[in-house]
């Protein structure tokens, strides 16, 4: 049984009010509320772990290693990693990207090398490619996709070529809310033996993920849009990969030795883990990864599928409304437009009746202006939203939208 209302209990913050109403939060694809218990993981840490990670031999100094090294474990679980020295924290998925943008970059890319990514990526998937390809002189080259949001396969298919180096493609599109098919593209690169990664960031928190039964190369996301607080994240990536790759950053945890000479450098996961880790945040995202495994990340998914399926079906309803994203295959978020309006008065008015949503381009640009429009209204799900949020923020647009017909 989905229990709902014990789950809502565990979220302190969505008991309270806003101008006066309910707080409805729909804005889970931006960041997630975050439970008690990763709260409290956190007071803990400060109040009685608290101690820098592998530098110290003294009881507070191994207690907080320790809880960081568990941390990783847990990650490593949850994603079904085979190894958790292929797990590198980060602070999240924009630099998790970067790592692999600049590490990889530097050991496999070379002037006339392409590089693939699809035209509905977040600016932190396109952005770090872009600059990687101006270093290196190489092409940056994207996968389209139709007026549904659905990515053209075939269009990816004719785009390989011998100057491939590498894929990078989103899971679940936060501005569209399309499930990619990921594991057919990582199956065409790899016919190729090209490399693939995976954005995760809006599919960790929604569906199972088995980084061994994708086979993909690279899977990112970040702490906060799974229940776990900002400021930590995850790069996974193949042991054959990462032991290629060269450190990112260089300073203190990520070195073996000094001299004033040379310098060696630390085995994985260290290695590219420089500086004073946030080692509280990857306790409370193992904390995190707990309370989601205590409710089924499937249960998860069932529930969120039902929310993602009767909110299409009432908004579809609503005149001088549109969807915008129609792919058979959706998750987490569903954007809309409203004739007349624009996407910001319908944010600043469902605000004031306590619904919270994002209005913009959501770091997707490119995909607004093939859309010809300045951005979106956002709605996006998270564990605790409930049927009757929607038919209060369904009632709300109801009357709004007929203010701008
Ligand atoms: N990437 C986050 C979003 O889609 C911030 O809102």
């Amino acid at each position: 049984m989905y229990n709902i209302n014990s789950i809502r209990n565990d979220f302190p913050i969505l008991h309270q009010k806003i101008h006066n109403h309910d707080l409805v939060y729909f804005d889970n694809a931006a960041t997630t509320q975050k439970p008690q218990q990763v709260i409290d993981a956190i007071v803990h840490s400060y109040t009685k772990t608290n101690s820098n990670i592998h530098r110290g031999i003294h009881t507070l100094s191994q207690l907080s290693t320790n809880m960081y090294e568990k941390a990783r474990k847990q990650v490593q679980q949850f994603i079904h990693a085979p190894k958790s020295e292929e797990i590198i924290f980060t602070k999240g998925v924009t630099e998790s990207i970067n790592l692999i943008a600049h590490s990889f970059g530097e050991a496999f890319i070379k002037a006339g090398d392409e590089i693939i990514i699809s035209a509905m990526e977040h600016h932190s998937n396109m952005v770090p490619w872009h600059m990687l390809c101006e270093r290196k002189q190489a092409t940056l080259r994207f996968i389209p996709f139709n007026s549904d949001g659905v990515l053209d396969i075939e269009a990816f298919k004719n785009s390989i070529s011998e100057k491939t180096k590498l894929v990078s493609i989103v899971h679940i599109s936060n501005s569209l809310g399309t499930v990619n098919p990921i594991s057919e593209i990582i199956e065409i690169a790899h016919s190729h033996g090209i490399p693939v990664c995976i954005d995760g960031a809006q599919s960790i928190q929604h569906t199972p993920i088995d980084v061994q039964a994708l086979d993909c190369d690279f899977f990112v996301f970040s702490g906060h849009k799974m229940y776990a607080p900002t400021g930590i994240g995850v790069l996974w990536g193949k042991e054959s990969w990462l032991e290629k790759m060269p450190p990112y950053q260089g300073g203190g945890d990520m070195i073996e030795t000094v001299t004033l000479e040379k310098i060696t450098y630390n085995t994985l996961p260290f290695k590219f883990e420089a500086g004073t880790s946030n080692y509280v945040g990857a306790h409370a995202l193992g904390v995190a990864i707990d309370y989601i495994q205590h409710i089924g990340i499937q249960h998860i998914e069932t529930h969120e599928h039902s929310l993602m399926e009767y909110a299409t079906s009432k908004l579809q309803n609503i005149e001088g409304l549109s969807i915008i994203g129609n792919a058979p295959k959706k998750a987490g978020a569903i954007s809309f437009k409203v004739q007349g309006a624009h996407p910001a008065d319908i944010g600043q008015i469902l605000d004031k009746k306590g619904i919270a949503i994002r209005t913009g381009t959501h770091c997707t640009e490119p995909v607004m202006q093939f859309f010809n429009i300045p951005g979106t209204a956002r709605m996006s799900f998270g564990m605790y939203n409930t049927i009757s949020e929607i038919d209060y923020c369904c009632d709300v647009l109801n009357k709004v939208t007929r203010m701008f017909l």
